[in-house]
């Protein structure tokens, strides 16, 4: 069984799918695992790392040849699929939704293809979940973006020349994200205030001592659908949903939207009417840019101005920490091949559940019912 695993080839991507330490594992349960050079070295992890821990080091080539599965953070661009055999799994996160065209791919390429994100949410799998794991730091890394593009401080500070009052920051969307973006901003000081469709998350947000926003007395607003995940709401909802933003947000220093509905585009939370009400050196990031964005106005991978209120627009945002979303990345990966390793096989062998669940190709077919509609 030989694992390989590959440098990055998206622009901008700096993560790695296996850390020494994950590699190490690997190794200990038998495998063999091929490291392309310079795979590590955007997330601070050097060539001589891995072949410490008994990796071989080598070409992309090299490391491809005979594999049995290959590592990702992101899914092979098709162009550079001539290297992986007919049969071979391919383990990252592949945007099935988003990149309906390379799932075809894989499929012509004769590939297992495993979509962690679609990795289900029950409780056997979380240590497995590639979009916890990367949400939580992108939460925390949202606030520090707004941080350095905020013009004042976050804490309130009482000094000699006078006293400067706390920023208020307004988290949109209280999933994993935007639970990390509360806390991180409270731990920065900052006055905090958050919003969700899902009811359940009124309590997580006081708990962090953070007030909650919420719509009330609208039918349905338990905003709750299958796994976790938020659903589509009633055109009732969302007109009260956006009125209680608007009074709200004129009042906000720092908005942080995080709110994803999955399968389908980002909702808009936030129109350009709002941001016209916010003052000016107001900073607003949006997480969910890469799926069309929560807020009129954010350009993915740029910080936009309008008006003088910044709409920090940064995409891929876990890469913009790549040394620890890379060790939490590498563990989810090693996390779910570990728990099906069978020892006999010499290989992982996945249970029904799960596999159906994340298998998206197999056999030259595209296989996976969320895809086929
Ligand atoms: P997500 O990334 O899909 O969405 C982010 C947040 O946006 C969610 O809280 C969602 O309710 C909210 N949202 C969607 N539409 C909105 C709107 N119009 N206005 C305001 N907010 C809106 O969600 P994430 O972070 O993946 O978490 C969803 C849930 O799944 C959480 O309860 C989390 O604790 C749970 N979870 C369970 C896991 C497991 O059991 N293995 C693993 C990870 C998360």
């Amino acid at each position: 069984m030989k694992i390989a695993v590959l440098k990055e080839t998206a622009a901008g991507e700096r993560r790695v799918s296996a850390t020494p330490e994950t590699v190490k594992k690997f190794i200990a349960l038998g495998a063999e695992v091929a490291v392309e050079a310079k795979a590590g070295v955007t997330a601070s992890v050097a060539d001589r790392a891995y072949s410490d821990v008994g990796a071989t080091v080598g070409t992309r080539e090299a490391t491809l040849a005979g594999a049995d599965i290959i590592l990702g953070v992101q899914g092979p661009d098709p162009e550079t699929l001539s290297g992986y055999h007919p049969g071979a799994w391919v383990v990252a996160g592949l945007n099935p939704f988003g990149e309906r065209a390379r799932v075809d791919a894989y499929a012509a390429a004769g590939l297992e293809a495993l979509a962690m994100e679609f990795m289900p949410r029950i409780t056997r799998a979380q240590s497995m979940d590639i979009l916890s794991s990367q949400s939580n730091l992108a939460g925390y890394k949202a606030v520090l973006d707004a941080a350095s593009e905020y013009g004042r401080a976050f804490p309130m500070m009482m000094t000699a020349a006078g006293t400067i009052s706390a920023a208020r920051v307004f988290v949109m969307g209280v999933g994993v994200a935007g639970l990390q973006a509360i806390a991180t901003a409270r731990r920065l000081g900052a006055q905090v205030s958050a919003t969700d469709v899902r009811s359940a998350t009124k309590e997580q947000i006081e708990s962090l001592g953070a007030k909650a926003i919420f719509v009330e007395n609208v039918k349905g607003i338990e905003g709750e659908g299958s796994g976790g995940y938020a659903t589509e709401m009633s055109d009732e909802y969302k007109a009260a949903q956006a009125e209680l933003v608007s009074s709200h947000i004129a009042k906000q220093d720092i908005v942080i939207t995080t709110a994803l509905i999955p399968g389908r585009p980002a909702p808009r939370l936030i129109t350009d009417a709002q941001i016209a009400t916010m003052k000016p050196g107001s900073v607003i990031v949006d997480l969910a840019v890469e799926a069309g964005g929560n807020v009129e106005g954010a350009v993915a991978g740029k910080v936009a101005n309008v008006r003088g209120v910044k709409i920090v627009g940064y995409t891929n945002v876990p890469s913009r920490l790549p040394a620890d979303a890379s060790a939490l990345f590498s563990r989810n990966l090693y996390n779910f091949l570990s728990a099906f390793w069978d020892k006999e096989a010499g290989r992982p062998m996945l249970d029904e559940e799960i596999g159906n669940a994340i298998r998206i190709t197999q056999g030259g077919k595209v296989v996976n019912p969320r895809l086929l509609g």
